[in-house]
């Protein structure tokens, strides 16, 4: 155990999928230098963008670390230049039997033993194990909202239901010209202390088409695109900081 203070922990979370939980949380992890613990077991999610294939590992090292429980000894991230350290998912999270308690009481360990300030995890949409005992253990809920009339409803959902929670909400894949009702809908949204809305992350088409595994806030040389995009991957991970004070 290191005696320095625990690991903020910050889950990045959504009712739907699809909305940049795992872009997002990849750039936070990178910005914050913090470790990435991919809860997500779907195939296509930060795991494989960091360009691990956990099928051809011999062990599971998540799933092994949250039998061995909060005592226990903790998984050891991966680490690569440019890329965030990695504690991989795997597909066979999906079928484990572990409590949503166990997660929490796991990741609360874990971010005491490691040296790295931050510990990003990434989840899977919706209500599961995984996902619930994440938020549960974290200091931080960040939600991407993607500034539609549907995805306004669910979001209002979700923050009735994480009420207990300090939350960031990032709009996300804003258009250039951002859609004014749903911007104050958001903006009304934030309470004192609570609620915080964090700078947007615009829409950028080509994120989609990346093969790079370098996070774009760590990207060496970057284009003027990457750059820009980078810069508000940034300003969120700023607002990150001092939403954990
Ligand atoms: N700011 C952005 N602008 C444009 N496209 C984006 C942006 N952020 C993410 N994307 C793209 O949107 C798609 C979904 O993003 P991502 O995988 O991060 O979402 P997700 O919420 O993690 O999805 P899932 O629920 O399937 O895990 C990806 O193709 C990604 O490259
Ligand atoms: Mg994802």
């Amino acid at each position: 155990m290191s005696d320095t203070t625990p690991a903020r922990i910050i889950t990045v979370a959504a009712a739907k999928g699809g909305v940049g939980k795992t872009t997002l949380a990849y750039e936070l992890a990178a910005a914050l230098s913090g470790v990435l613990v991919d809860l997500d077991w779907d195939a296509g999610g930060a795991t494989r963008m960091w360009g691990h294939d956990p099928t051809r590992a011999a062990r599971v090292p998540l799933l092994d670390a949250l039998e061995r429980g909060p005592e226990g000894r903790p998984p050891r991230p991966k680490r690569r230049a440019n890329q965030p350290a990695l504690v991989p998912a795997h597909p066979d999270l999906s079928a484990s039997r572990i409590d949503a308690d166990l997660v929490g009481d796991c990741l609360r360990a874990w971010a005491a033993a490691f040296e790295d300030p931050y510990l990003v995890v990434d989840t899977h949409p919706g209500a599961n194990p995984l996902t619930d005992g994440a938020i549960q253990g974290a200091d931080l809920v960040v939600v991407p909202v993607v500034l539609g009339a549907r995805e306004m409803d669910a979001l209002e959902a979700i923050v009735a239901d994480y009420r207990d929670y300090r939350l960031l909400l990032v709009p996300t894949m804003v258009p250039a010209v951002p859609p004014r009702r749903f911007v104050e809908r958001l903006a009304g949204l934030a309470e004192a202390g609570r609620i915080t809305v964090a700078p947007p992350v615009s829409e950028h088409r080509w994120i989609r088409r990346r093969l790079r595994r370098a996070a774009l806030v760590t990207q060496p040389n970057p284009g003027v695109r990457v750059r820009a995009a980078a810069a508000e991957f940034r300003a969120v991970a700023d607002t990150v900081e001092v939403a954990c004070g």
